[in-house]
């Protein structure tokens, strides 16, 4: 696997997130719920220093909710607001809100005292590919906000959206780059689509998650696809296949597609609230 993984794109993304970011009071870091540290690059904890900090467990509908509390008190633990939402169907999104005036209280009372009211509070979202970063923005934001212009010299070039009379978000989301060292986060990271299949062919991918589930979560597959899960995991691949009758011409199991249909149903929740990794002070 090559662990390089580090697109050209990528360095313009975080030269340009480096410059938005000097411009905000809040970083909104949104992460998949599934995968809370995988889906961390730990570079923002150096580029957010100095501003307040909110976590998004983002697709939180997607994995085991006694789970996402647990990251919840995690990342609290460390000092972090902390939000579980879905962002698809706006599940938690109104507490952010609420949120981002305690975690901003500090700032508002600064501004306070130097005798600034009602400056609003400068947030922006990052993340890497995607956690839901432009699904949130538009859940957030919603239809009833405006979007301020360029305020010349201070904003240059810089599209805010107004969500109410206290918060502004950067229409545009900070790109973060997936980052990993070790090949079992790069696996997660291609469970969730956040990195392309390049890391692994598809059925190599589902071959793991397939492993994965036989030990974490049993019945799952039995219950999707009628798989006897006892079996090897190519078994099991072709059982998929067999269910969904995915067959090449000469009438053999079209094993690829089988393992693309399971990729994408577990990228969708269609096996269920599957939560890829825990937190150790889970009892
Ligand atoms: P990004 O900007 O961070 O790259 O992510 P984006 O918002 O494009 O979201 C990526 C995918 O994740 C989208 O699905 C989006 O609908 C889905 N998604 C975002 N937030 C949530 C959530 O809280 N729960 C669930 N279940 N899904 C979420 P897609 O398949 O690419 O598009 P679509 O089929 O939804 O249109």
């Amino acid at each position: 696997m090559n662990v390089q993984w580090y697109p050209g794109h990528m360095t313009k993304a975080k030269r340009m997130m480096e410059e938005d970011i000097r411009l905000v009071d809040l970083v909104i870091e949104i992460l998949d719920a599934r995968v809370p540290l995988s889906s961390r690059n730990p570079d923002i904890d150096r580029l957010g220093r100095q501003k307040a900090r909110l976590i998004l467990l983002n697709k939180a509908d997607l994995a085991e909710e006694r789970i996402n509390s647990a990251w919840e008190e995690y990342f609290k633990e460390k000092g972090y607001y902390v939000v579980k939402v879905n962002a698809k169907n706006g599940a938690g999104v109104k507490v952010v809100h609420k949120v981002i005036a305690e975690a901003c209280k500090e700032k508002i009372e600064r501004d306070r005292k130097r005798g600034i009211l009602n400056r609003p509070v400068r947030a922006m979202v990052v993340g890497i590919p995607n956690v839901g970063k432009s699904t949130f923005i538009n859940t957030f934001a919603g239809k009833a906000c405006t979007k301020t212009g360029n305020k010349p010299g201070v904003t240059k070039g810089k599209q805010w959206i107004r969500l109410n009379k206290s918060v502004e978000l950067l229409d545009t989301p900070g790109i973060l780059w997936p980052k990993f060292d070790d090949q079992e986060i790069g696996i997660r990271l291609a469970f969730i689509g956040s990195i392309k299949e390049e890391v692994l062919n598809i059925t190599e991918l589902a071959i793991k998650l397939i492993h994965y589930l036989q030990k974490n979560y049993q019945g799952v597959l039995k219950e999707r696809y009628q798989a006897d899960e006892e079996q090897e995991v190519g078994k099991v691949l072709e059982d998929i296949a067999k269910n969904r009758a995915c067959l090449l011409k000469g009438g053999e199991y079209d094993i690829e597609k089988a393992a693309a249909l399971l990729m994408d149903d577990f990228r969708n929740g269609r096996l269920g609230r599957i939560t890829l990794e825990v937190p150790e002070n889970i009892e």
